[in-house]
């Protein structure tokens, strides 16, 4: 039986992975890197300094710099990007998630955020939906990260629920994968064949509708 919720939140709830993305792309040119639309749409849901590392694989630098020179590249995109997440508001919430959390409510799901960012709590205070959520995962105690399931069974667990009690929500590959390594449901948003191993793929948030996803969730094996 569907008893809670778990969210990743950019590209999810708000579209703060265009700020990571272009805080990203900026530093790879600074860099002397040119990343792909293909190359950037893989770091959605990858740890900040996974980014990094992989940023600088993709252009053949792996081996260039020290820890302390990634930590600073890691910290001067960080602060583009807090720099950017200021300007948001309640209206930055995607469409179809307002409902989404309504419909949840009244159905007594419990809810918890599954975000690898460090960023999250200022992003949920931003757009004023912090207290919609039971729990939010803190990726400082994450030993690895998406696609590696760990972030997604902590969550269920906050929530003290089973990988067969929720419905996760994701916008990245690495995402999704992580969810169905958490045995749990996944919704995908996105690509169609980027999260083809989704239970549910939607194109945007605006097609989310809860009892749609549930009639597949309850028919699910
Ligand atoms: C999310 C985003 C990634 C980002 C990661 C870490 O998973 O999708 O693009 O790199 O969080 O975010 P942070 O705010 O801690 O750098
Ligand atoms: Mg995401």
């Amino acid at each position: 039986m569907l008893k809670g919720l778990l969210f990743d939140l950019d590209g999810v709830l708000t579209n703060s992975a265009k700020y990571h993305l272009s805080a990203w792309n900026n530093l790879a040119n600074e860099l002397g890197i040119t990343l792909t639309d293909a190359q950037l749409d893989q770091l959605r849901g990858i740890s900040r300094m996974d980014s990094l590392n992989m940023i600088l694989k993709f252009g053949g630098q792996e081996d260039k710099y020290t820890e302390a020179e990634k930590e600073k590249f890691a910290a001067e995109k960080n602060a583009k990007f807090v720099e950017q997440i200021q300007k948001m508001t309640p209206e930055d919430i995607l469409p179809g998630i307002p409902q989404l959390l309504k419909d949840a409510k009244a159905q007594n799901l419990k809810m918890a955020i599954a975000s690898a960012s460090k960023n999250a709590p200022t992003i949920l205070n931003k757009l004023g939906i912090m207290d919609e959520f039971d729990g939010i995962v803190d990726p400082s105690t994450l030993h690895r990260g998406k696609p590696d399931p760990e972030i997604y069974v902590k969550a269920q667990e906050l929530l003290d629920l089973k990988a067969d009690e929720v419905i996760s929500f994701e916008d990245a590959q690495a995402g999704v994968e992580a969810i169905k390594a958490a045995d749990q449901f996944a919704v995908g948003i996105g690509d169609k064949e980027l999260l083809k191993e989704a239970d549910y793929i939607v194109a945007s948030t605006a097609e989310l509708k809860l009892s749609e996803i549930e009639e597949v969730f309850n028919k699910r094996k």
